[in-house]
């Protein structure tokens, strides 16, 4: 403790007061000045949507000509369903839109295949979010009010509670169809149920289980079009949002249900999971557009659904967009695309693009139209805090995972990290801010004074070291274990980095370098993203550097299971072992309490309050290494209408879902017919 107090020198009486109580620990630092960010105009729910019945509707007249005219399609009216959702205009920043256009995204990820629910992605970058409808949606909550703040309807149109507040009815979309025509019912939610999110062979791509919407909660279907939830505590409204996406979006049973092991017994769980193929073409879905066209490592081709559900005030079956394209390329690759016009959407996220997007961006010719939101992208570093054989580590693997439950060890490991320079190595300037971890400053549950920060201190880190039993025997300059632990070697860390983004690798070297100064060997494992997240869901990393794209830790509502390890396949550095059961830390166990408290709480000044509780406990024991946060930008095309002001790039969801895109269009005089590959086309026959 001496050592740490001297080594302060002249900080501030707060840094030597908190010093003097155990942890030389201060507040975070405030975000610098960013004048650049934009921020949306607040509605009610009702004031975007509803859903009834409209005298007429009508389709691009090519459908109409092509398709309806020769016998192929019925007419638009039999297309829809009874009440089709129904966008208002008055909520529509630039109003009722025209057919017509592509939008031509590029993405880094590959589709492994089209059965998201049984854990193949489709590389990401919006193309599931355009494919897969789900029963909630909380993309554009960034625009609701606060008092009126609860999930989208969406194929869920409506629902009550019973008086005891343990079952929720919800009355999905009548007379919906899916791509192919074939009706949307409670059976593919079923299925979507029982034989994919319960089925524990199966795992959806975002890794939900049955614990995702609370422990013993229990579905049931009562007609085709009304189904019944029970859970566990009364009202808990905070499940609404799991049912979003990418936890509950039905995929279609009158495919998939042939090849469940459960219906086929020729099937296995893996060719379940591998059906469809990534070639496979016309996947029904009940999203705006639906694959038609797929070359490998090139473009996947997407074009409207001829039975999408949702219309405009007009009647205008949406989407307005004929087509969608992902070109198969980088995600760096999409910043630049996206700025020089080639292509036409990005999540401006990747910090070393920032200077050169921006300047690019301020010319009055450019393409693109950029706009910086709030600073909710941040990367945090998860130790393995699991000793009970979750991942199967070998005798040094075990070691580390002691190492990482021990709070000195996790202390040093914070302190040895110059987050400010972590930062400065991705993009100078008001960008970055050191992130203590926890609940992201700038989001409304954020509390400061309940934040603890320990400040970039290489001696003390060292001294913390020395604590936790770790001392250079060899001389090498490197730490190694205790006698008897390991074989006394040399501390090694192997380190899960996603090799998919470069701001994941600069940020992986960063820490590298920075634990070598305190003699830590870290040893980073670079993968590519779908390998990454199989390592990670299965525990095989000591220390993981992520970009939490989690919106618990920026809404706080949205997948609140997921703080802290609340059960034993939830938390991202903590799972069960083989045994099922979890081996928490006293701390641990104290925030997964506080939680739950929140989850049971109706009284929004106690759950501020639990919110500040959680904080403390997150970041005075380090549960896990917050490193540095900063704001996205969403870059989109000049030619595109109706894109929400200070739409986020990540708040409940990702841009893709926040911009409505059924609803952005391109005017008339804009529009470039030429970008369409596959013109006046829709998707034919199962493939
Ligand atoms: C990837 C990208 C994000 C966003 C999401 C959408 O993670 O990095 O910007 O596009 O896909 O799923």
């Amino acid at each position: 403790m001496k050592a740490h107090i001297k080594a302060l020198g002249g900080a501030s009486l707060l840094v030597i007061l908190a010093a003097t109580a155990g942890q030389a620990q201060t507040l975070p630092p405030d975000p610098p000045k960013f004048e650049a960010q934009q921020s949306p105009s607040f509605v009610g729910i009702g004031d975007i949507l509803e859903y009834r019945a409209l005298p007429e509707y009508s389709e691009p007249a090519w459908v109409a000509k092509n398709y309806v005219e020769t016998g192929k399609l019925p007419p638009v009216a039999e297309r829809l369903p009874k009440e089709p959702m129904v966008y208002k205009t008055a909520n529509m920043p630039d109003g009722v839109g025209v057919y017509g256009d592509t939008m031509r995204h590029v993405i880094g990820g590959r589709p492994q295949g089209w059965n998201f629910l049984a854990g193949n992605n489709q590389g990401w970058g919006g193309i599931d979010i355009g494919m897969y409808e789900c029963l909630t949606r909380t993309g554009p909550l960034f625009t609701i009010k606060a008092e009126e703040l609860q999930p989208m309807p969406n194929l869920a149109k409506s629902w009550e509670w019973s008086e005891d507040g343990h079952q929720l009815t919800m009355h999905l979309v009548e007379g919906a169809k899916w791509s192919d025509g074939v009706p949307f019912t409670s059976a593919d939610v079923m299925f979507t149920w029982d034989d994919n999110i319960v089925d524990p062979n199966v795992t959806p791509a975002v890794g939900t289980t049955e614990a995702t919407f609370g422990e013993g909660t229990k579905l049931e279907a009562l007609d085709d079009y009304t189904i019944r939830w029970t859970f566990k505590e009364p009202f808990a409204t905070q499940f609404l949002y799991q049912m979003a996406y990418g936890n509950f979006c039905p995929n279609p049973a009158h495919i998939l249900k042939d090849h469940h092991p459960k219906y086929n017994p020729e099937a296995t769980y893996e060719t379940y999971k591998n059906f469809p193929p990534p070639d496979y073409m016309n996947y029904p879905v009940l999203g705006a557009w639906v694959v038609t066209g797929y070359r490998p490592d090139d473009i996947v081709i997407l074009r409207r659904n001829p039975y999408y559900w949702k219309v405009d005030e007009a009647g205008n079956q949406l989407p307005y967009l004929d087509e969608v394209q992902y070109k198969l390329s980088t995600w760096a690759d999409r910043d630049v695309q996206t700025v020089a016009g080639t292509a036409d959407f990005s999540n401006l996220e990747q910090p070393e693009n920032y200077v050169e997007s921006l300047k690019r961006a301020a010319a009055p010719d450019a393409p693109v139209r950029l706009a910086f939101g709030a600073r909710t992208i941040a990367y945090t570093m998860y130790p393995n805090l699991s000793a009970n054989g979750w991942g199967d580590p070998d005798e040094r693997g075990q070691a580390v995972r002691e190492l990482n439950r021990n709070a000195d060890f996790r202390r040093g490991v914070t302190r040895a990290i110059d987050r400010q320079q972590l930062g400065d190595a991705l993009v100078k300037g008001p960008f970055t801010t050191p992130y203590p971890g926890g609940v992201l400053a700038e989001t409304s549950f954020y509390d400061k004074t309940s934040t603890a920060f320990f400040p970039y201190d290489p001696e003390a880190a060292k001294a913390d070291f020395e604590k936790a039993g770790l001392k250079d025997t060899d001389g090498n300059g490197f730490l190694n274990f205790p006698e008897g632990v390991a074989g006394g070697g040399d501390v090694e860390i192997t380190m899960l980095i996603n090799g998919d983004y470069q701001t994941d690798k600069t940020i992986g070297e960063s820490i590298v370098a920075m634990m070598e100064r305190v003699g830590i060997r870290v040893i980073p494992n670079i993968v590519d993203g779908t390998t990454r997240d199989s390592l990670a869901l299965s525990g095989k990393f000591d220390w993981q550097p992520v970009r939490i794209n989690y919106p618990e830790l920026s809404t706080i509502v949205q997948n609140t299971v997921a703080l802290a390890p609340t059960g034993p396949q939830v938390a991202y550095g903590h799972r069960a072992g083989a045994d099922g059961s979890l081996d928490l830390l006293p701390f641990e166990q104290e925030m997964v309490d506080v939680v739950n408290k929140f989850m049971a709480s109706r009284d929004p000044a106690e759950q501020v309050d639990l919110i500040k509780q959680y904080q403390k406990l997150y970041t005075d024991n380090v549960y896990a290494v917050g490193l540095t946060q900063y704001p996205g930008a969403l870059m989109i095309n000049k030619r595109f209408a109706n894109i929400p002001p200070g739409a986020p790039i990540f708040l409940f969801n990702w841009a893709e879902d926040n911009i409505i895109r059924e609803r952005v269009y391109v005017p008339a005089d804009a529009q470039r017919p030429e970008y369409q590959l596959q013109a006046e086309t829709l998707p034919g026959e199962p493939g």
